[in-house]
Formats: structure tokens, C-alpha cells, sequence
């Protein structure tokens, strides 16, 4: 087997290939890593057949859709995932077979309802279901502690105990555990009666992931991330620097215009000398009116630098071709003592 681990702050994420056939698999992938799953397989010369998720995470973003499109592999989830993007569905113990590795899915709920284990030759890859000294949590959206219970103690736990358990996460840089050493050793594992356990996880109260509301956002819909968004936006615009658009004010430019696109009351605290105001909720509405010339070229600010390019990308697409956000916002225009008008 051609194994990979790709570690992401706690995140684990796998490649696994077929060295006979170079048919690969890679199992929950992580945003920023994206770059780094194409080196890997390029590198062992896979071909990547499918890009699984082994549920709906809840903490990180999952870059399966992404990787689907640009692998031109099907996203694999559990069929209770609720994902649009999915291309294939599994139910419990449902076989992928790549080249000639055999991967069979177990539908494992209770950290989320749509988790699964993926069991590949000496190893399974558990997801948020068992962690190492730990199981996934189950007071996120979909999780079950009765579900969990049943999931570990009556599937999981019941396979090989030499397995290798490779999980979807592990903070304490551990790359992976057997299944006998968790039954042994796994404190969640000691909780052995159904009661206990439950209990047990029901108190763990822990805090809520960082990012959650937009990792399940995007997770279970394909969405795109806020980064993502601006990064889109900042590869379609061209910036120009404080100092480049201070010492060009100072020439009185008929052909350069400041679109200060902040509230009112940010822009009457503070402005760009001979910024013009259009805040960016009113845009697209007033631009007509308040732009009349496509051909000027356009320095859009903000507060952060951020919402400045999102409007320089709208005016882009309304045909302002020389549209460009200031590399920086209000605030360090500010502080590098910048003239400002009020
Ligand atoms: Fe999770």
C-alpha cells in the first residue's frame, strides 16, 4: 500500500494508492492542503479514483469538493450526508474496490449521523468515531451518544484488535493506534454499559470548534468558505499600495478616483482626501449615477482592505476594467499618518 498522512494543525488527513495500479483514494482532505494531495500523488503517480469524507466536519474545512473537481474523482460521503456535491453515496459495508485494494465502508454514527470507518487491508480510518484516547464528541449537530455506543462497542470495536486506527484527528501529534491498545487503554473505552458511556459523553460539555458555523456552512453545502471568497476576489482585482496612491493623489489625477465604499459615519469620521463615497451595500444601485465613466481608474477603500476588493471585483464584472483596491485599508492609512480629509 502507498500511504501518505498529511497533518493540518489536528487534522489527519490520508492518501491511500494501489502500488500494482497507482489507483488512489484520498480520505478527508483539509482546505489549505490542497496543493500539497496534488504533489503527493504526483509523486507516488496516483491517480486519484475517489475523494471520501468520512462525515460532515464540523471543525475544519473539508476540501473534497474542490479536489473532486480538480482530480476528476466523485466526493464519496455516507448517504445520510446532507452535501449536494456528493457524487457517491455508501451505505454500511458498502466495498470500493481501487486497483486492487478493497475499502470497505461501516456506517459508524454518533459523532455525526453520517459517519463512516473505512477499513483498508491492516488498517481502518476511524474519522471523529474513535480518536486516539478519545471519541469524537457527540453534542455537534446529527450526534448521537447512543448511536456513538452502539457504532464503537457493537461494530467497531468487534473487528481485528491488530488493526491500525488511523483517525480524523489527533492534537498530541500521534499518528496512529491498533484497535487493542484504544480497548485497552482508551479512557472514553472504559465506560463499558451503555448507561455509563452516554452519560459519560454527555457531560463531557466541551467548548464549540472554532470556525463552526461556517465549517458546517460550507461542509454541508458546498458553499465557499469567506477566505475562499476573498482570495477569489484579491486574484481578480489588482491592489495598489498606500504610498503609491498617496504620491499620486498629490499630482491631482483627472482620471483617478477614490471610491471610499465604508458606512457613512466611518467615512465622516476620517477619508482619503477627494475620496468620492459610495458604501458598498449600495453599489451596484447607484454606481450609474455616481460613475459615470467607465474608463476611470477606480481605487475602491474600506476600514480592513477586505470588503474594498469585493468591490473592486463588482465593478470589474459592471465593466470598469480598471478597477483596483487599496493594498490596505482605512486603518493603516491611518496609522502610517496618511493625510485624511473629515
Ligand atoms: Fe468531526
Amino acid at each position: 500500500m502507498l500511504f501518505e498522512q498529511v497533518t493540518t494543525g489536528g487534522c489527519q488527513s490520508y492518501l491511500v494508492g494501489c502500488p500494482d495500479t497507482l489507483s488512489a483514494v484520498l480520505i478527508d482532505p483539509e482546505i489549505s492542503q490542497i496543493d500539497r494531495y496534488r504533489a503527493l500523488a504526483a509523486k507516488h503517480g496516483l491517480r486519484v479514483r475517489y475523494v471520501i469524507d468520512t462525515h460532515t466536519h464540523a471543525d475544519h474545512f473539508s476540501a473534497a469538493k474542490q479536489m473532486g473537481e480538480m482530480l476528476g474523482a466523485p466526493t464519496v460521503m455516507h448517504h445520510a450526508s446532507p452535501a449536494p456535491h456528493v457524487g457517491l453515496r455508501l451505505d454500511d459495508d458498502d466495498v470500493l474496490i481501487v486497483g486492487n485494494l478493497r475499502i470497505r465502508a461501516l456506517h459508524t454514527p454518533g459523532h455525526t449521523g453520517d459517519s463512516m470507518c473505512l477499513v483498508v487491508e491492516d488498517r481502518v480510518f476511524t474519522g471523529d468515531t474513535l480518536l486516539i484516547g478519545g471519541a469524537g464528541r457527540t453534542d455537534l449537530p446529527t450526534g448521537d451518544p447512543d448511536q456513538l455506543y452502539d457504532s464503537l462497542f457493537g461494530k467497531l470495536l468487534t473487528l481485528d484488535p491488530a488493526l491500525l486506527v488511523y483517525p480524523a484527528h489527533d492534537y498530541k501529534g500521534r499518528s496512529h493506534s491498533t484497535l487493542g491498545a484504544e480497548i485497552a487503554d482508551n479512557p472514553r473505552l472504559q465506560k463499558r454499559e451503555r448507561g455509563e458511556f452516554t452519560q459519560m459523553m454527555r457531560e463531557l460539555s466541551l467548548a464549540a470548534p472554532t470556525h463552526m458555523t461556517e465549517a458546517l456552512r460550507t461542509n454541508m453545502t458546498g458553499g465557499k468558505t469567506v477566505c475562499q471568497l476573498l482570495a477569489e476576489a484579491s486574484a481578480e482585482v489588482p491592489h495598489i499600495g498606500l504610498e503609491a496612491l498617496h504620491r499620486r493623489l498629490g499630482d491631482r489625477p483627472n482620471d483617478l478616483l477614490v471610491l471610499d465604499v465604508r458606512e457613512e459615519s466611518a467615512f465622516k469620521s476620517g477619508h482619503i482626501p477627494g475620496a468620492r463615497h459610495l458604501p458598498r451595500g449600495q453599489l451596484e444601485l447607484r454606481v450609474n449615477e455616481e460613475i459615470p465613466d467607465p474608463t476611470l481608474r477606480i481605487v475602491t477603500c474600506c476600514e480592513f482592505g477586505k470588503i474594498s476588493m469585493l468591490a473592486a471585483a463588482t465593478l470589474r464584472s459592471l465593466g470598469f476594467m480598471r478597477a483596483t483596491a487599496l493594498d490596505g485599508g482605512m486603518k493603516t492609512w491611518r496609522e502610517g499618518g496618511y493625510p485624511l480629509d473629515y
